[in-house]
């Protein structure tokens, strides 16, 4: 599978019942029609993306129609404001009125807001019907459209509305990255540096050694990319519905989600919060269990190196990340429920460090 520098990967993986392929290599989008075509289903296409992917929508569904599907395409608002039930509706009704059927297909050509939205469509709309995830963003790729969490935001809580839905084909080109602002390739390499911190050292060693700024050159970023998802792919193949191991990929989410809300969610990106919520949550584990020092300072030096924040904006008060944490749908009522480490690859679930520990956590992102 690792084969020439540039060639394609294929991920095989079975999650919840459903097979599914998820397709990793520079130029894959021209492939997606031949790809699906593959599986014989319907042969029609609802191609979901917004303003910013039309290029590379407009690209799958050349892709999906010389391979005989006629396609409808789908335009949505770019931005988290798109998951929603009103943006869902507004889908649900164009698939019927194009007349999507069961063994049709919703194609999600963008981000993970396309993702998820189109995910919980292709969940819902006539009970179900099958899903195609085209990651145009790096957190796309390493993150969302693997595991099958779809949904939507109502105003009182992200992602409050949503089905577990898993695609039957994934199709990764890293192609479309060349489009993806600066910013957004940052957010999503703090999910690549979760991802080495929970894998193994060996394969944080890698993500360390990559070289800003992103993307970097393209046979390795697949391989990066490829060893992301094989890991993600694994952990929900065993824990498809969170009960225990899937925890695990919640690495700096703790606090990282206290500092997004109480940063009001403009400030802070995701992956940026998670920058943060990463080095608190390595702190914490280098007091409460034996993670070593010097894996905190080199996860800093490789945040920053690919722009990614490091110190804490002085204006984001402890109080109110601290209440927003408490707020969190994923820590239950009296525990915290934090993933900590013993060393990169050694993940303890279910951590409850005491208080003191994360504020002084949180402080030391001022320092
Ligand atoms: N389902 C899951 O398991 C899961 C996991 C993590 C995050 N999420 C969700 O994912 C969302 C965040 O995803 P995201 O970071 O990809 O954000 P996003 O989808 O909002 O994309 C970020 C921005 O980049 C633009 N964009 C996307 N691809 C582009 C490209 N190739 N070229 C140029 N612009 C492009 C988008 O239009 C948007 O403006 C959140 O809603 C979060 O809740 C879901
Ligand atoms: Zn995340």
């Amino acid at each position: 599978m690792t084969g020439p520098a540039t060639a394609a990967h294929v991920i095989s993986a079975e999650v919840g019942g459903t097979h599914f392929t998820v397709h990793i290599g520079d130029g894959r989008l021209e492939h997606l029609g031949p790809l699906w075509a593959e599986r014989a289903a319907g042969d029609q296409a609802l191609v979901v993306f917004d303003a910013n992917t039309a290029s590379h929508a407009e690209a799958a569904a050349a892709s999906l129609r010389d391979a005989g599907l006629r396609t409808h395409m789908a335009e949505v608002p770019p931005g988290e404001r798109s998951k929603s039930l009103t943006e869902l509706e507004r889908l649900c009704r164009e698939a019927a009125r194009a007349g999507i059927r069961r063994a049709d297909a919703v194609v999600a050509v963008g981000g993970g807001v396309v993702g998820d939205l189109a995910g919980f469509l292709a969940a819902s709309y006539q009970r179900g019907v099958r899903l195609v995830h085209v990651p145009t963003t790096l957190l796309a790729m390493v993150d969302s459209s693997i595991g099958g969490k779809t949904g939507v935001d109502l105003p009182e809580g992200k992602n409050y509305v949503g089905a577990i839905w898993q695609p039957q084909l994934v199709v990764m080109d890293t192609a479309t990255l060349g489009t993806l602002p600066a910013r957004e390739l940052s957010c999503g390499f703090a999910e690549v540096v979760k991802y080495g911190l929970l894998d193994s050292i060996e394969l944080f060693e890698r993500v360390e050694a990559w070289p800003a700024p992103l993307p970097g050159p393209g046979g390795p970023l697949l391989d990066l990319i490829r060893d992301c998802v094989r890991h993600k792919v694994e952990v929900v193949t065993q824990d498809e519905r969170e009960t225990g191991l899937r925890a695990s990929l919640n690495l700096g989410h703790t606090v990282g989600h206290g500092i997004e809300a109480a940063a009001g969610y403009e400030r802070y990106h995701h992956g940026e919060a998670i920058s943060l919520g990463l080095l608190a949550a390595l702190r914490i584990a280098g007091h409460a269990r034996k993670l070593d020092p010097s894996w905190r300072d080199r996860t800093r030096a490789v945040l920053e190196r690919h722009g990614l924040p490091t110190r804490l904006d002085p204006e984001v008060r402890t109080p109110d990340i601290l209440a927003a944490m408490g707020r969190d749908k994923k820590a239950d009522a009296t525990a915290l429920n934090m993933v900590l480490l013993d060393e990169p690859g050694v993940v303890l679930l279910r951590q409850d460090p005491p208080h003191d520990l994360v504020v002084a956590a949180i402080e030391e992102l001022r320092a």
